[in-house]
């Protein structure tokens, strides 16, 4: 059995995604025992700090901001695989002491680099360890794990890609988006093909149309200088919502290796309906948000311009001009400090036939599958059936699975689980550059069709309702966006 054990160096290791995301994801697998023995941490960042003081600093941000109960007889056993590395990233010092470290801590040599730092870091730290030697050892593996952004276009993405590619191979490169390592995201194949009710109605002839919807109640909190430069098109839409698209949409991959899975990926990419000037206004509606009851609004966000235009806000009119999909409009739905946090796919068979079988049959309900990502987890499917009595009559039913009631806690987090990917080289969970590539094609024809339209922003309240051209976008085709009972935001 080839030896796991590795050497996990965060780039970044006091920022945010370090402090929420990876160290939590560490520790459970850790404390699961899910941690090839072995294994050991390298803590990068430009502050000084010593490797106790970033130990305290974590733990208390577990316990105290995120309210994740630590345990006494664990965190120590933990917290003493981690060592704190203070240097700069551009610094060939740094690197120096930083090979030294790494081969006193011993290990196999297996290393994963984790690139949790600005973009414009990303390209001078590959350089720096490939040029003292880090990333090439025949003897052991070396795998880099690189955050988004990847580029903010396609022509900064493929510099980018080009530059990395050059010192490291693709095989290598594990470009991560986290909600390919969701629970419902993984169980969107189960579900299509794993039952013979849904792949034969999977396609144009059955389906109405699709809806994403994925808001947030969160703003942007101490990100204001990376969301400046990104906003919602390029931190939701570029990635975690087209992924989620392309699973929906893929035809059934030959097997489960990533290769296959991803080659069907990109098929749907590339079937992406560009945008274009003249439909624009029929196809995309933008907002930001105000102040609301007790919220600031965007413009008021530190690190924020007070007159800038960046979206908080999208819904999107798409189409997927390939055999299966033509005709079938997806809508996305997605924005920050909305009422509400909420991710789920909705699937809208089509309505059936008026024939006269009897009146009431003409008012039947179209069937509806919704697969509920986040928060709760979990599949809800509408059918008709007959009322209970002696009437005919018939009205729609709900058949509603939750896939984590009763495991409430235990479903992995998405960080945990790529992480293990990573360490078992399962890439099916991570972006090719081909995948990247097509997708930023997508979205330049979005941000060129848009390039002169007239924003009036603010244009909804923060916990508030969306804009109230979202709501047209999707009710001018006689369609409505989904809501369910207690739903607030629609
Ligand atoms: C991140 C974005 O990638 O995903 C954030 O940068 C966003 O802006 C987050 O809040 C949403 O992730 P999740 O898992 O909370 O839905």
């Amino acid at each position: 059995m080839p030896n796991k054990s590795c050497i996990f160096t965060i780039f970044g290791a006091t920022g945010d995604l370090t402090k929420r995301k990876l160290i939590p994801a560490l520790y459970t697998l850790y404390k699961q025992q899910r941690l090839p023995g072995g294994c050991s941490v390298v803590a990068i960042g430009r502050r000084q700090k010593t490797s106790e003081s970033y130990r305290e600093e974590m733990k208390d941000f577990m316990i105290n901001e995120m309210g994740r109960p630590v345990d006494s007889d664990i965190w120590p056993g933990f917290s003493s695989l981690i060592t704190y590395h203070e240097m700069n990233f551009t610094d060939d010092v740094g690197y120096r002491s930083l090979k030294e470290l790494s081969e006193g801590l011993g290990g196999t040599g297996n290393r994963i680099y984790y690139l949790a730092v600005a973009p414009e870091y990303f390209e001078v730290i590959v350089e720096k360890l490939n040029e003292h030697s880090m990333i090439e050892n025949k003897e052991s593996w070396q795998r880099v794990i690189i955050e988004k952004p990847f580029g903010s276009n396609l022509e900064t993405a493929r510099r980018l890609n080009e530059s990395i590619t050059k010192v490291i191979h693709e095989d290598k490169i594990f470009r991560i988006d986290h909600y390919l390592g969701k629970e419902m995201l993984q169980n969107i194949l189960s579900i299509r093909f794993g039952n013979s009710i849904f792949e034969p109605l999977w396609n144009h002839n059955y389906i109405d149309h699709v809806q994403i919807i994925s808001t947030e109640t969160l703003g942007i909190g101490t990100r204001g200088a990376y969301y400046e430069k990104t906003g919602i098109i390029r931190d939701m839409l570029q990635n975690h919502i087209l992924q989620m698209l392309t699973l929906i949409a893929m035809e059934p991959p030959v097997n489960l290796e990533a290769e296959s899975i991803r080659d069907e990926k990109v098929k749907v990419l590339q079937a992406l309906r560009p945008f274009d000037k003249e439909s624009i206004n029929e196809t995309f509606v933008s907002g930001q948000y105000g102040p609301g009851i007790g919220m600031a609004g965007y413009r008021q966000e530190d690190k924020v311009d007070p007159e800038s235009i960046t979206d908080t806000f999208i819904a999107v009119k798409t189409f997927i001009d390939n055999f299966r999909w033509g005709g079938v409009p997806f809508f996305i739905y997605a924005g920050k400090r909305m009422a509400e946090k909420t991710t789920k796919i909705i699937i809208r068979f089509k309505k059936l036939p008026g024939i006269n079988f009897y009146e009431g049959y003409r008012q039947t309900e179209p069937n509806v599958l919704v697969i509920r990502i986040q928060p709760d987890e979990g599949l809800f499917f509408r059918i008709n059936a007959k009322n209970p009595g002696n009437d005919f009559s018939i009205s729609s039913v709900d058949l509603d699975y939750c896939q984590d009631c009763g495991y409430k806690g235990n479903s992995p987090e998405a960080y945990e689980r790529l992480i293990l990917e990573t360490i078992n080289d399962n890439k099916a969970l991570f972006t090719r550059w081909d995948e990247l590539e097509y997708s930023w094609i997508f979205i330049d024809s979005l941000c060129e069709a848009r390039t002169g339209s007239k924003l009036h922003y603010p244009n909804y309240e923060a916990g508030g309702k969306p804009p109230a051209e979202a709501v047209r976008l999707i009710e001018k085709d006689g369609r409505s966006w989904w809501k369910e009972e207690k739903d607030e935001i629609l």
